[in-house]
């Protein structure tokens, strides 16, 4: 997609006022403001109607620029170097310094960091004197937003400005790790943890049921299309959707395919969208095949359940 400067400028202009703007990543949308400005941040809860004790990510364009803000540790460069930009992001330990507004990080010692890769949004971060906080941007436990018509359908005119950048390529949040000591995910996503273990060479905790509130992205309920889902399906009810990882000889009305040929990296773009689009169709229930429990298919899983909680 062409980089449109007249946006970027735009972007900038309502970002240095310290209000928010809807931002194009690789994952998923996102709600930004500058991390440093206790009113933007202010101002992204408020939108998202999120609790105060929920962190927010924020959005580097560089490691120069971190160095100022946090603490960095041999196994942040490790996995630096193999996957930033891109959908991992590093809980680390914040300097003393730091500018990071307290409300980034509901007052810790510690905040999330990461290094998105779209060039649009590449292209915006560049061009400001702050890193962005950004959550991603859709109200507080519902689906994320792939595209700009979802932030639309969201959060309507109440967001000023959406950099348009087309439609997420990854389309799962950021696979989260805490890398302060033992290395420990506290949240699945674009990034397989294989790839990861691969890189430390080590086996890494895994933490994503935790009760506490470490990772909000682990609540139960979360990721939630507003209707019932129900897992692991082979019938479906009459008036009910279902979704099938792979396209098959069978094809009815109420079916819904997350890929053509059961790749999961197309799978997962397709997930978020396909939830909201059988919402759309006024469906009032929903039914999941099975769908392996393997590298991103983990991913796909772990929303789906959370997203299976509702009542
Ligand atoms: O792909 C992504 O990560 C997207 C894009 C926009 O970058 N962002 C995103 O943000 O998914 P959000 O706020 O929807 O999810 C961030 C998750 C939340 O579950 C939050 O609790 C957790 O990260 N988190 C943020 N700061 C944290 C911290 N300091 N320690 C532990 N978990 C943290
Ligand atoms: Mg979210």
């Amino acid at each position: 997609m062409k980089i449109n400067l007249a946006n970027i400028k735009k972007a900038k202009k309502i970002l240095d006022k310290s209000d928010c703007i809807a931002v194009p990543t690789e994952t998923v949308y996102g709600l930004a403001g500058n991390a440093y400005s206790d009113k933007a941040c202010k101002k992204i809860f408020r939108l998202k109607k999120r609790p105060k004790y929920n962190p927010l990510i924020v959005h580097y364009y560089s490691i120069k620029n971190l160095k100022k803000d946090c603490k960095l540790n041999e196994n942040f460069f490790k996995l630096y170097k193999k996957f930033c930009p891109g959908p991992i992001t590093f809980i680390l330990e914040l300097n003393k310094k730091s500018r990071i507004s307290k409300f980034v990080t509901n007052n810790k010692n510690n905040l999330a960091v990461r290094f998105p890769n779209h060039p649009i949004f590449k292209k915006l971060l560049k061009n400001l004197k702050y890193p962005l906080a950004a959550p991603s941007a859709n109200l507080s436990s519902k689906v994320s937003a792939v595209c700009s018509n979802d932030v639309k359908e969201d959060f309507g005119k109440k967001i000023k400005f959406i950099l348009e950048g087309g439609r997420s390529s990854i389309g799962l949040e950021s696979t989260i790790i805490d890398i302060r000591n033992k290395p420990r995910v506290l949240r699945l996503g674009g990034l397989e943890i294989s790839k990861i273990k691969r890189i430390l060479n080590r086996n890494i905790q895994i933490s994503i049921h935790s009760q506490s509130i470490s990772s909000p992205g682990q609540f139960k309920l979360h990721y939630s299309p507003g209707i019932p889902i129900r897992l692991n399906q082979k019938k479906v009810d009459k008036d009910e959707a279902l979704i099938v990882i792979k396209k098959t000889k069978q094809d009815k009305k109420n079916f819904y395919y997350l890929s053509k040929s059961g790749d999961l990296k197309e799978a997962a773009k397709n997930l978020y969208s396909t939830l909201r689009k059988i919402k759309k169709n006024g469906y009032k229930s929903i039914a999941v095949s099975k769908i392996s429990n393997f590298g991103l298919g983990k991913t796909i899983n772990d929303r789906l359940k959370r997203a299976s909680k509702y009542k």
